[in-house]
């Protein structure tokens, strides 16, 4: 197992960004694990399964092929029963749904192994709720990246502003804080911060420091 970058923290707290740019600094792979959770949720929803129906959604995750691939350009793309759903994985009721289907063990356990797959045959970047403690536990390379919840309620906000589309804060922040509640109270491999990985609060810094702070471990 060549030595990866674990990178796990909250919705919205800046990973995917950093984790992006620390992918591109040192020029290999980033591996987006919330998106194969999302495109589950895609999966469900195309076959009438109810995201919190967990035997159903157990089923599913048995019943489908997933596969991740990169384009020329290097994004990463999402292949579900040979079909690429990439573009439908960034909706609110897609988000909501990826945090439900992950509390399924079966969900979990598929998709950790093809993200150990990924692992095994090159260094990569990853990030999501469980690689420090999880996926990649023996890399020396642990990161958790983190913001107060009305910090990341309000970068959203803002993004969303920005690229001309309708926001209101109070239900970002909701929806962040359900999330959190989900995704670290849930019962199987839930987010939290080993002792033996190193927190990152971006809550008073930028994109720009927390990829340092990062860079100058590994
Ligand atoms: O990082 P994201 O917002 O795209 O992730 C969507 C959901 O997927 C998140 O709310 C919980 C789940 N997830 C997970 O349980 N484990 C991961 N490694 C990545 C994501």
């Amino acid at each position: 197992m060549k030595q990866s970058i674990g990178i796990d923290g909250p919705a919205g707290a800046g990973k995917s960004t950093v984790a992006k740019r620390i992918a591109a600094i040192l020029n290999i792979p980033y591996l987006d694990t919330g998106a194969m959770y999302r495109a589950v949720a895609v999966a469900a929803k195309r076959h009438g399964v109810a995201f919190d129906d967990e035997a159903a959604v157990a089923t599913l995750i048995g019943a489908i092929d997933m596969k991740v691939r990169y384009s020329e350009t290097g994004e990463q793309h999402i292949l579900v029963d040979g079909e690429d759903v990439t573009g439908e994985l960034r909706t609110e009721e897609i988000s909501q749904g990826a945090s439900l289907v992950s509390r399924v063990p079966a969900v979990r356990d598929r998709l950790t192994e093809l993200q150990r797959e990924v692992a095994h045959e090159q260094r990569v970047v990853m990030d999501g709720r469980d690689i420090c403690t999880n996926v990649l536990p023996d890399t020396p390379y642990k990161f958790f990246v983190t913001a107060s919840a009305e910090e990341r309620a309000n970068r959203r906000y803002k993004q969303l502003i920005e690229s001309g589309q309708p926001a209101e804060y109070e239900t970002i922040l909701a929806d962040i804080i359900r999330r959190d509640k989900q995704d670290s109270e849930r019962a199987y491999k839930p987010l939290y911060c080993g002792a033996d990985t190193k927190r990152i609060d971006t809550t008073e810094m930028t994109i720009e420091e927390a990829v340092e702070a990062i860079l100058a471990e590994v």
